[in-house]
């Protein structure tokens, strides 16, 4: 399968970052539980539209990359280039190391994910967490079959809601914003 996107993704990523940077991708960064010292992870970056928002807020802390794509990877380094507290990972050429994340985040992304990837996703996220450390994401709400499985899945591998709400967001429509602690 290819995951790369075309140069006309690409810049209708760029011009949605541009104008909605604030309103779509800042509005969830600022929602994310940090404090400014931990190691997050941002699952499926894509360009780093919500990285770019979330690494201000870590003066102290340390921002990991990652995407299955190595195109969407180099323009993410153009987008965060300002910022030394990051480092990229391409999906499947690494593993992600057990309890290292204090945070692990995915922006409109497990929707795009099959079902049979998901089981494999899921648990290599619950396990890069830390005890204690949250998995949050944002999924567009009218994917109800995808979210049901995501929701399941993320149970099954001992991760808790705690938070949950329905936001409006310009251009993209409702989305389901949920927290998960791992216990
Ligand atoms: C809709 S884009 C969202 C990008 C970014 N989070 C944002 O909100 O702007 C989905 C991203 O997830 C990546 N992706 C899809 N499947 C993936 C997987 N299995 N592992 C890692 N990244 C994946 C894609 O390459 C793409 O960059």
């Amino acid at each position: 399968m290819n995951f790369e996107p075309t140069r006309l993704e690409i810049l209708l990523t760029r011009l949605a970052f541009f104008f909605c940077g604030k309103s779509v991708y800042q509005t969830f960064a600022d929602r994310l539980p940090l404090e400014g010292k931990e190691r997050v992870l941002d699952f499926g970056s894509g360009m780093g539209t919500v990285a770019y928002y979330v690494a201000k807020r870590l003066p102290d802390g340390h921002l990991t990359c990652l995407d299955i794509s190595k195109r969407w990877l180099s323009v993410c380094r153009k987008t965060l280039c300002k910022f030394v507290n990051i480092n990229y990972l391409k999906w499947e050429s690494e593993e992600l190391s057990k309890e290292t994340f204090n945070i692990v985040y995915c922006h409109f992304v497990l929707h795009d994910i099959s079902e049979r990837d998901l089981e494999r996703v899921v648990p290599a996220l619950a396990g890069c967490l830390k005890p204690g450390g949250a998995l949050v994401f944002r999924e567009p709400l009218n994917e109800k079959e995808k979210i049901k499985v995501i929701k399941s899945l993320l149970e099954k591998n001992k991760l808790f809601p705690v938070d949950s709400r329905i936001t409006d967001i310009p251009i993209m429509g409702n989305a389901l914003e949920s927290i998960y602690i791992k216990r």
